[in-house]
């Protein structure tokens, strides 16, 4: 077994623009493969980095101001991860590896949002059928927050992300400049992923599930679950830190993990945002609970702990199982150990920015996320029990408000993640199942529970629970174009539980 805690936690570099086009910055970014030091007693693990590097290197940009991006592949021929070519968009007669780059909870038009069929191979020699141009400008008008940039060609997102490719992309305004919190040094992206290994270091992902029925080979898995947890690109680093306070920008980059974040000490988190940016006020949170693609900003105030070891933790129930602390159940270590190098004058307002609740809408949508069997006998997860192939059903008119009722008739939660748009999460109710099954019809068997408090700010991916109706209430805007929603278990995004819609003019 690996050790715990013996590689300093690494930092992700800052991308700077390469030039300006027209006055805009314009930056370059080319996925390569290359090995990588992963832990200090593995071999050097091959990955695929944007930059060569895993994770990626960090974008800081300010709000309002455009960028763009030219995105290139200069990856190889073939995929070292399994693929299965019974999932759709992973067909033999398409090109093994494509690449397509998402910026995950940004407000993008649709030629720039990434698309998963409009992916390009090395050099751009083939293109998907969405395929319509290869710079790609994020306009950056949306308030400060943490978003991410990761793969996203259909059918292979799971094994592009786990290869390597996903990275932080952090928006910065005034607003939340004069509020004075922690800044640089002090100000750090976290990026959370669980992997498995080989002994010669290679990364290990299953070829098929556990159990497989008839299934193809390689087979789709149902969900992947690691046995180490890396952070930035290290399986389970320590940090030195100086007994002050802290800004952890906090991303659950993994495929399947949901982990629930506590520190040994017991110190609290205080979350001052979520997704999409700051929330109203500091929130203190004991422990806290991220699901694939969700972001936490947090600060952690080491001022008191002087000379401690910190672990930080994971509780959180996978498969039945409260994760074990000498595995999973451990994350990373923070040793307060540096002599304070300047005062700390950084503060934690009581008030940090203004979220109008949302109220007013012009329609409401029911949708089931629900379950199916494949011709393997393979389960199948679906949205609305549709196919990424049927036509597109969901089709908001720009500029109008809608409420989803997302109904999870499944025996899972789901993070849910839609393209364009930040929603808020109206509250989550109990449902009799049974009759929901044979007529279809709501019966509520409980309350409406409003979100956690660390909840009620804007979001671009919502936990959706079993046998509950989870409502969000989403403005759809502010461009028009063909978008996707999906869950952001990469297992389930890949197969079948991802959605185009459109929002039209
Ligand atoms: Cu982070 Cu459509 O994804
Ligand atoms: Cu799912």
């Amino acid at each position: 077994m690996l050790k715990k805690f013996v590689d300093p936690l690494p930092f992700m570099e800052t991308i700077h623009p390469t030039c300006l086009m027209q006055n805009t910055p314009f930056y370059e970014v080319t996925m390569q493969e290359t090995f990588q030091k992963l832990h200090r007693d593995l071999p050097q693990t091959k990955i695929w980095g944007y930059n060569g590097n895993y994770p990626g290197p960090t974008f800081h940009v300010q709000r309002h101001q455009p960028v763009h991006v030219l995105w290139k592949n200069e990856l190889p021929e073939h995929h070292f991860l399994p693929i299965d070519t019974t999932v759709h968009g992973a067909e033999k007669s398409n090109p093994e590896v494509r690449t397509v780059v998402h910026l995950h909870g940004g407000v993008t038009p649709d030629t720039s949002d990434g698309y998963p069929e409009a992916w390009f191979t090395r050099d751009f020699q083939q293109v998907g059928p969405h395929f319509t141009n290869k710079l790609y400008t994020y306009p950056n008008h949306q308030p400060a927050t943490n978003l991410w940039y990761h793969d996203h060609a259909m059918g292979i997102t799971r094994l592009n992300i786990y290869a390597g490719l996903a990275g932080m992309y952090v928006i910065h305004d005034k607003e939340e400049a004069h509020l004075n919190l922690p800044s640089e040094p002090y100000d750090i992206p976290l990026i959370i992923q669980d992997r498995s290994f080989r002994e010669d270091g290679s990364l290990f992902y299953p070829s098929e599930p556990d159990q497989p029925a008839t299934a193809p080979h390689p087979s789709v898995v149902p969900e992947f679950f690691g046995d180490t947890i890396l952070v930035n690109g290290k399986v389970w680093p320590y940090f030195n830190v100086e007994p002050r306070r802290y800004r952890f920008r906090i991303l659950n980059g993994s495929n399947s993990r949901f982990y629930q974040f506590s520190l040994s000490n017991s110190t609290p988190f205080i979350q001052i945002g979520t997704d999409q940016g700051l929330l109203e006020m500091p929130i203190r949170v004991p422990s806290l609970v991220l699901a694939p693609a969700e972001r936490a900003d947090v600060i952690i105030d080491f001022s008191n702990c002087y000379g401690q070891s910190i672990v930080m933790q994971n509780e959180f129930v996978t498969q039945g199982e409260k994760p074990d602390p000498e595995t999973t159940g451990s994350v990373m270590q923070f040793r307060v150990s540096k002599p304070l190098s300047c005062p700390d004058l950084s503060s934690i307002p009581t008030h940090l920015s203004v979220i109008p609740k949302l109220s007013n809408y012009q329609r409401t949508r029911t949708l089931r996320l629900n379950m199916r069997e494949d011709s393997y006998g393979r389960n199948i997860h679906l949205l609305d029990d549709r196919l990424w192939s049927d036509p597109v059903t969901e089709a908001p008119k720009l500029g109008q408000t809608e409420i989803w009722n997302i109904v999870n008739v499944t025996e899972a939660t789901h993070p849910i993640h839609l393209h364009l748009v930040r929603f808020q999460i109206l509250d989550r109710q109990p449902f009799d199942r049974d009759i929901f099954d044979k007529e279809g019809r709501l019966v509520a068997t409980g309350d409406r529970v409003l979100p956690e408090l660390n909840e009620r700010g804007w979001k671009d991916t919502v936990r959706a629970r079993s046998g509950e109706v989870t409502r969000i209430i989403v403005p759809f805007g502010p461009y028009p174009g063909l978008f996707v929603w999906h869950c952001h278990i990469l297992e389930h995004e890949d197969y079948e539980m991802m959605r185009p819609y459109v929002v039209i003019q």
